[in-house]
């Protein structure tokens, strides 16, 4: 994944993104979001990264809440759903926020796009006050015969809805993405230290809550 290929497919299907996300979650992805904040405990400066159109964000119960993207056109969207919150457009790998500025970060539906997720982490680490914790809400990798499926029963109805591209990007960010285990290492070894992991829909979906450690 790269970013101007993000900022690009992103962008252009902010439009029926909700629509998209609501009816390949059937239904559940308002829900995970919920537990992914109910997971998070108590907090008070919250920053959610890659917010799309704001769906964490307007759900946050936090003071100091903020949106960061770097599609414009999904923060447009989120904006318009919630006029008051405070949307930014930037890149994840270059937080612009000061040392321990917030004691909760959360990515829904966005860590595993991120093409250097090792700098991203060390960012996160950054703006995180000590003890302040990473909240995950991702897709694990399925398998290998579910891909094939996706592939084969969604190509027609994929390709007419997003275009061979977006269809293409969509398929390979499912097919690419990480085990859980891998996501738990990788969290380990930048220094964050699992506090609470759940999985949904027969493991496809997970939920990881971490802990800066010092
Ligand atoms: C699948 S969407 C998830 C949106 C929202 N969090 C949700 O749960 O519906 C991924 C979002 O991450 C954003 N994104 C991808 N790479 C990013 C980066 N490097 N920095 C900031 N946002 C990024 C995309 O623009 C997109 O809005």
């Amino acid at each position: 994944m790269n970013n101007e290929l993000n900022e690009r497919v992103f962008s252009s299907i902010s439009g029926i993104y909700d629509l998209f996300l609501s009816l390949a979650t059937l239904g559940q992805i308002s829900r995970w979001q919920e537990e992914l904040l109910k997971c998070a405990e108590a907090y008070k400066n919250h920053l959610d990264i890659g917010t799309g159109t704001g769906e964490v964000l307007i759900k946050s119960k936090g003071g100091l809440k903020v949106g960061l993207d770097i599609s414009l056109e999904m923060l447009k969207r989120a904006k318009r759903k919630e006029s008051s919150g405070n949307f930014i457009l930037a890149d994840a790998l270059k937080l612009p926020f000061k040392d321990g500025s917030f004691n909760l970060i959360t990515l829904s539906l966005t860590y595993r796009h991120l093409p250097k997720r090792e700098e991203f982490l060390k960012e996160a680490k950054r703006v995180l006050d000590v003890s302040g914790k990473l909240c995950l809400l991702d897709i694990a990798r399925p398998p290998r015969v579910l891909v094939v499926l996706i592939k084969a029963l969604g190509f027609l109805p994929g390709v007419l809805i997003f275009g061979i591209e977006k269809w293409r990007f969509l398929i390979s960010s499912i097919e690419h993405s990480q085990s859980l285990d891998e996501v738990l290492k990788e969290l380990k070894s930048a220094g964050f230290e699992p506090t609470l992991v759940k999985t949904k829909l027969f493991s496809l979906i997970f939920i990881a809550c971490s802990r800066r450690s010092l």
